[in-house]
């Protein structure tokens, strides 16, 4: 039992990037199981940041592991744009880079960015707002099973394109029934492109379960690092407004393949207050002033798309739910610095649903966008917390405010984060 899981408790960007990078050094492995270039973790360290998507947060030191396992969707293009930048921004080259890729993660080829893009249009203003990176999409072919490619096929050229002329035939049918604008593919030049990723990749390819099976029982110190948020979890999620995986901690077995038994730390990681991207119900959202003030000071803006996240108050319900759901041990409450100089913190402790209160999460979306915040209203700080190493430093206030959001998540706080470098972090012993 050496296993750590790091996992968002709300809609994503809760800076599990930040807590996979803090962790890391104590770790052999770090595991990205499911999601794809959609994520995006942000790790700032000894002075330079790192916008990683689809590498784990390891990856900038080569002593670690850096595994992509069964779970993810991988984006080969996407990859190598991104290795790219991790040197370009003082990282590691990527001959250097200790990066194992499961034989069994499903590739995302253009048809599923064209597929997504004419999907989304077409349910206007019920669009699920996704990232637009072919992520539903392929995992939708996963499902489906028939026309969906796995990376150890990549390796094997002559059932590539026989199998990609097939796909390629198929995509282009459905695209240009629900698209008459729509440029179909060319499933030789598509074949082509991906046989040279295909050669790139091959160094790197390997059967990660067989890896972390090895790992586990030579009892190697293994780090799961979460990608996306609880609230977005195909199953437990809100439902149609997810992804289309397991993000919530119920993902950790399916996407890597090591028993969740193994795992003796999960580490729930929320923001002092909410935010989420895209559409979907967010109970707590404040399209007002405060929100806008928690948005610049937060810098609330999509690290993948650049979108302005929307944001509100800290949703003790919405947090309990994805802390019990993932079997979060200990909370890591991050960003509490942007809620500085705020005269009242808000937190909301239960739902008001056509006049009925309730702390359970519901299960329809139509049912949460009706759902009104029952608010407790706590005193707010003035000073400021970034140089704030250790518990006794903080405000009162600030004490209180993290002790009452942990106690209605229904979990211990074990870190509070008041700034994005390593350094800005308190640790509860
Ligand atoms: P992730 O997707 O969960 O890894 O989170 P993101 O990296 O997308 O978003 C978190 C953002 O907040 C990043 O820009 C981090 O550098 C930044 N950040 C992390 N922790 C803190 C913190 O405690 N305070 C502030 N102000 N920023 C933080
Ligand atoms: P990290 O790992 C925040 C959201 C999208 C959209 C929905 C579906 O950085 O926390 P998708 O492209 O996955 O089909 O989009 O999920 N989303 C995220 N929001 N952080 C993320 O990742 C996200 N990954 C997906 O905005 O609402
Ligand atoms: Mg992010």
């Amino acid at each position: 039992m050496s296993a750590t899981a790091v996992i968002g408790l709300q809609w994503g960007d809760e800076a599990k990037g930040k807590f996979v990078d803090l962790l890391a050094g104590e770790h052999e492995i770090v595991v990205r199981y499911l999601g794809g270039n959609n994520a995006g973790h942000t790790v700032v360290a000894d002075g330079k940041t790192f916008k990683l998507s689809l590498l784990p947060s390891g990856i900038t030191d080569p002593s670690i592991a850096s595994v992509i396992a069964t779970g993810v969707v991988l984006n080969p293009k996407a990859l190598f744009e991104e290795l790219g930048r991790l040197e370009a921004d003082g990282g590691p080259a990527a001959g250097d880079v200790n990066l194992k890729i499961s034989d069994r993660a499903h590739v995302i080829f253009p048809y599923h960015m064209a597929e997504e893009a004419i999907l989304e249009k077409r349910r206007g203003d019920e669009a699920i707002g996704t990232t637009m990176r072919g992520i539903g999409t392929c995992y939708r072919d996963k499902a489906g099973r028939t026309h969906a490619v796995r990376v150890g096929e990549l390796l094997r050229p002559d059932h590539l394109k026989a199998k990609l002329a097939e796909i390629v035939e198929y995509k282009n049918l459905i695209l240009t029934a629900l698209d008459p604008a729509f440029e179909p593919f060319d499933a030789a030049a598509i074949t082509d492109e991906y046989l040279g990723y295909a050669k790139k990749l091959k160094p790197f390819v390997t059967d990660t379960t067989a890896y972390l099976h090895k790992a586990v029982d030579a009892n190697k110190k293994i780090l799961f690092e979460g990608a996306q948020g609880s609230l977005l979890d195909v199953d437990h999620g809100t439902f149609p407004y997810v992804t289309s995986s397991n993000s919530s901690g119920c993902g950790i077995h399916a996407g890597s393949g090591v028993p969740e038994r193994y795992i003796e730390k999960l580490i729930g990681v929320a923001k002092a207050y909410t935010t989420r991207v895209g559409g979907g119900p967010c109970v707590t959202e404040l399209n007002n002033e405060t929100g806008e003030r928690i948005r610049t000071r937060g810098n609330e803006f999509g690290t993948v798309t650049g979108r302005p996240r929307r944001c509100g108050w800290f949703d003790a319900v919405a947090v309990g739910y994805a802390a019990r759901l993932g079997g979060a041990d200990t909370l890591a409450v991050t960003l509490l610095d942007v809620l500085d100089g705020f005269e009242e913190v808000l937190v909301c402790e239960a739902y008001e649903i056509d006049g009925v209160v309730t702390t359970d999460f519901p299960a329809d979306a139509s049912d949460l966008e009706r759902a009104k915040p029952v608010y407790r209203t706590l005193p707010g700080w003035s000073e400021d917390t970034t140089a704030c190493r250790d518990w006794s430093d903080l405000p009162a206030n600030a004490r209180t405010y993290v002790e009452v959001i942990g106690g209605l998540a229904g979990r211990p706080v074990g870190y509070v984060s008041v700034g994005p470098d390593r350094e800005q972090t308190i640790v509860r012993r």
